[in-house]
């Protein structure tokens, strides 16, 4: 399987805001790439995206189809614009807006359902490091809830530990070492063993990726690739990123 190279913009860009950058980001990266690049915009810069050659994916759904959800945002509306991915479970939306172990496994149901890929996001804070194999077992076994590998076309599990997580200041980036990857790699490879969802999966790693460190952290056995915040708002970085990845995967 191709690796993979996801941006996660979270809530930044308005919609001219993001044309500017896709298009320095394709005059960056040209077309050749080994990896595949998913951009995850804001909801309201999915359309523009339509205009570039990247996947397209979005940075959450809602559980329901339709209904009175006044301004969610459904999984038919996504596949509609041609979503192709959707992020679950991110920590900022676990920490930042209470989202529970329930919705998440409700969200992952309304993905497969409108086959979507869910990149579900799973990853211990500061607090839990102590514990962390307990602490993103359960939130893996919470997520995937009465689900079976009859369910699933595809899953990507991203690897994202709350304290490795860019805050969006300077200086603010502190990176997993390929050793903690490695670690929590073998504890989610273990649920995947377990419920033989190994041949439908990949694995990415994000939390302060840049240009400066991609090439290290690719070294992790069994990671395909990355979800990238912060450096995917610059696009010369985010094309080094994707450049490093796909050099080295063309390579295997
Ligand atoms: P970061 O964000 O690359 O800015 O650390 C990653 C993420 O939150 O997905």
């Amino acid at each position: 399987m191709r690796p993979l190279v996801i941006a996660n913009w979270k809530m930044n860009e308005t919609n001219q805001e993001a044309d500017q950058l896709l298009s320095e980001l394709a005059s960056g990266l040209g077309t050749a790439t080994d990896a595949e690049v998913v951009i995850c915009p804001p909801f309201t810069a999915l359309g523009v995206l339509s205009n570039y050659s990247y996947a397209k994916g979005a940075q959450d759904i809602h559980w329901a189809d339709r209904g009175t959800f006044t301004g969610e945002i459904s999984g038919p509306m996504l596949r509609g614009l041609g979503c192709k991915y959707v992020l679950i479970g991110h920590s900022e939306r676990r920490w930042k807006l209470g989202e529970s172990d329930e919705i998440i496994n409700k969200k992952i149901k309304a993905a497969l359902r409108n086959e979507l890929i869910p990149v579900l996001c799973v990853g211990e804070r500061q607090m839990d490091r102590n514990n962390y194999q307990e602490f993103i077992y359960n939130q893996l076994e919470a997520a995937w809830r009465d689900l079976g590998v009859e369910d699933l076309g595809e899953i990507i599990i991203a690897y994202e530990p709350v304290w490795a997580i860019g805050t969006g200041q300077v200086g603010s980036k502190n990176p997993a070492t390929a050793l903690d990857i490695k670690n929590a790699y073998a504890v989610i490879k273990k649920f995947l063993q377990k419920e033989k969802l190994e041949g439908y999966s990949r694995l990415v790693y994000g939390g302060s990726v840049d240009s400066e460190n991609v090439g290290e952290l690719l070294g992790v056995d069994g990671n395909q690739g990355f979800l990238v915040g912060g450096a995917s708002l610059v696009p010369d970085e985010f094309a080094k990123i994707v450049k490093s990845v796909s050099s080295s995967f063309g390579d295997k």
